[in-house]
C-alpha cells in the first residue's frame, strides 16, 4: 500500500525507517520529510496543515493511508477534514479526532478530562483574564514552587515553575492580561506542584482496545544535569530502568484503562498514539501531560523497541481491530543522543555541512533538522541530528551512541554528554 507520512523531524524519520520494514508498505511519502526521508522514502513539498494541498496529493497519488507526526494538523482537525469529505472518508488517518486532540490542544480540557475520568493528576483550577486576581489568591492556598501552563499549543514554551510568589502572580498577570504566549494563554491552568521523577508512557489505541508501547524518558533541558532551558528533548532512553512491573501495572490499570474508557465513555474518536507524560511521585504515578502524538526523541527509541509490523499495528487500528494483534517488544535497552546546533534552543544557524554519517557503526542515525543542498547533507534545524543505539542495558546502549558522535561533525555542533546520568 502507498502511505503518507506527515512532519519533518527525527520523530518522522524514526516511524518512515519503522514502517519501511513492513511488507505491506511497497510506497512511503513524506511530506515535507528531511534528507533522513529523502535517503529512504520520497519527500514532497506540502505543509501537513494545509489540508486542501494534502487532499489533491491524496487523490492523486492513490494513498490508501495517512499517518500524522506532529500535533499541529490533528489539532487542526484533519481526521475530521478526512471523515467528511467523501472523496477522502474511506482512507484511514492515523491520529485522533480534533475533539481528541484538544487533550493535547488545551491544558484545561486534559485536567477536566482527567478529574472526570479519577484519573490521578494534580490538584489545578484555571483562570481567564476576567478572574486573574482569583488566581492570584488560589497561589495563596498553595506551597511553592507555583506551577503555571498556558491552556493552548505554546510550541512546548507555555510552562512556567515559579518560587517566589509574587513572581507567580507578576506571571499569572503577563500571561492572561498581557498575553505572554498570545492567544494560547487567555486561560491558563494553575496546578499543585508534584515532586518526583518524570517517565513518558506511549499508548497506540483504536479507540476501543489498546497496546502500550515501551516506556521512555527524555532529557529536556538543554544543559548538563538538566539544567538551562527547555528543549524538544536532547536524548532519551528506553525502557526506563525504574519503571520496574508493579509501577507499570499501576500506570496501565490507573491511567491507561480508565483514559481509553474515558475516551469511549465521552464518544471521542480516537485512532492514534497518546504520549502520556507522568511523574512518578514516591512509587505513584501521576499524569501531567497528554499529548497526542509521540515524542521527540522518544521515538527514536520507542520504535527500533517494537518487533511487530508497525504497518500491520495501524491497519488493525484503523479497523478497530487490535485486540486481535500481538506486540512484541525486543528486550534490548534503545537511546538516542541529539546532536543539535549551537544556540538553540535560541537562535542558531543553519546550513553547515554534516560529515561522518557513513562513517557510523552500529548505532542508527535519525535525521531531524537537515537537509539536502547540493548533493551535501547540511543542517536546517536546531535539533539536527538522533544517534541511537541498541545495549543489553542502557549503559552499553549510550556508550555506543557516544563513540559514533565522535564521527560525526558539523559546525557549531552541541550535544549533551550526560544522558541517562540521573539512572546509573
Ligand atoms: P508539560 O508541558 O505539562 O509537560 O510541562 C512541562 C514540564 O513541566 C514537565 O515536563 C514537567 O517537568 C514540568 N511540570 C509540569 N507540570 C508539573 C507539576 N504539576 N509538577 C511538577 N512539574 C511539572
Ligand atoms: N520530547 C517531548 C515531546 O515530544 O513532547
Amino acid at each position: 500500500m502507498t502511505i503518507l507520512l506527515l512532519g519533518s523531524g527525527g520523530r518522522e524519520h524514526a516511524l518512515a525507517w519503522k514502517m519501511l520494514q513492513s511488507p505491506l508498505c511497497s510506497t512511503l511519502f513524506v511530506a515535507p520529510g528531511n534528507a533522513g526521508t529523502a535517503a529512504i522514502a520520497t519527500n514532497i513539498a506540502i505543509n501537513p496543515n494545509n489540508f486542501d494541498e494534502v487532499k489533491d496529493f491524496v487523490l492523486n497519488q492513490n494513498i490508501s493511508m495517512v499517518v500524522v507526526g506532529p500535533e499541529d494538523p490533528l489539532v487542526l482537525g484533519i481526521y475530521d477534514f478526512f471523515k467528511n469529505d467523501s472523496q477522502l472518508c474511506s482512507i484511514p488517518v492515523i491520529g485522533p479526532s480534533q475533539l481528541g486532540a484538544q487533550l493535547e490542544g488545551s491544558k484545561e480540557f486534559a485536567k477536566e478530562f482527567l478529574v472526570k475520568h479519577n484519573i490521578p493528576t494534580a490538584a489545578y483550577d484555571s483562570f481567564t483574564k476576567e478572574t486573574v486576581e482569583n488566581g492570584c489568591k488560589f497561589f495563596e492556598t498553595l506551597s511553592p514552587p507555583y506551577v503555571l501552563k498556558a491552556d493552548g499549543l505554546a510550541a512546548g514554551k507555555g510552562v512556567l515553575i515559579i518560587q517566589d510568589l509574587a513572581e507567580a502572580q507578576t506571571e499569572l498577570r503577563n500571561m492572561l492580561v498581557h498575553e505572554k504566549f498570545g492567544n494560547a494563554s487567555s486561560k491558563v491552568v494553575i496546578e499543585e506542584f508534584l515532586d518526583g521523577i518524570e517517565l513518558s508512557c506511549f499508548v497506540l489505541t483504536d479507540g476501543k482496545n489498546y497496546k502500550v508501547l515501551p516506556t521512555a524518558k527524555d532529557y529536556k533541558r538543554i544543559g548538563e544535569g538538566d539544567t538551562g532551558l527547555n528543549t524538544g528533548g536532547m536524548g532519551a532512553v528506553s525502557p526506563v530502568p525504574f519503571a520496574d512491573a508493579l509501577l507499570l501495572e499501576k500506570i496501565e490499570n490507573r491511567i491507561v484503562k480508565p483514559t481509553i474508557q474515558g475516551l469511549q465513555k465521552d464518544g471521542i474518536e480516537y485512532k492514534g498514539f497518546v504520549f502520556i507524560g507522568l511523574i512518578n511521585v514516591k512509587g505513584e504515578p501521576m499524569v501531567i501531560e497528554y499529548n497526542v502524538r509521540m515524542g521527540d526523541p522518544e521515538t527514536e527509541v520507542v520504535m527500533p523497541r517494537i518487533k511487530s509490523d508497525l504497518v500491520a499495528l495501524f491497519q488493525a487500528v484503523a479497523n478497530q481491530s487490535l485486540d486481535t494483534i500481538e506486540l512484541e517488544i525486543d528486550t534490548r535497552s534503545a537511546t538516542t543522543i541529539m546532536m543539535v546546533s549551537g544556540g538553540y534552543p535560541e537562535d542558531y544557524d543553519k546550513g553547515f555541512e554534516i560529515t561522518g554519517i557513513s562513517q557510523v557503526e552500529d548505532s542508527i542515525v535519525f535525521h531531524a533538522g537537515t537537509k539536502m543542498e547540493n548533493d551535501k547533507v547540511v543542517t536546517n534545524g536546531g535539533r539536527v541530528l538522533a544517534i541511537t543505539s541498541y545495549g543489553n542495558d542502557f549503559q552499553e546502549a549510550i556508550k555506543k551512541s557516544y563513540q559514533n558522535i565522535d564521527k560525526l561533525h558539523f559546525d557549531k555542533m552541541y550535544f549533551r554528554k550526560d544522558i541517562g546520568f540521573d539512572l546509573f
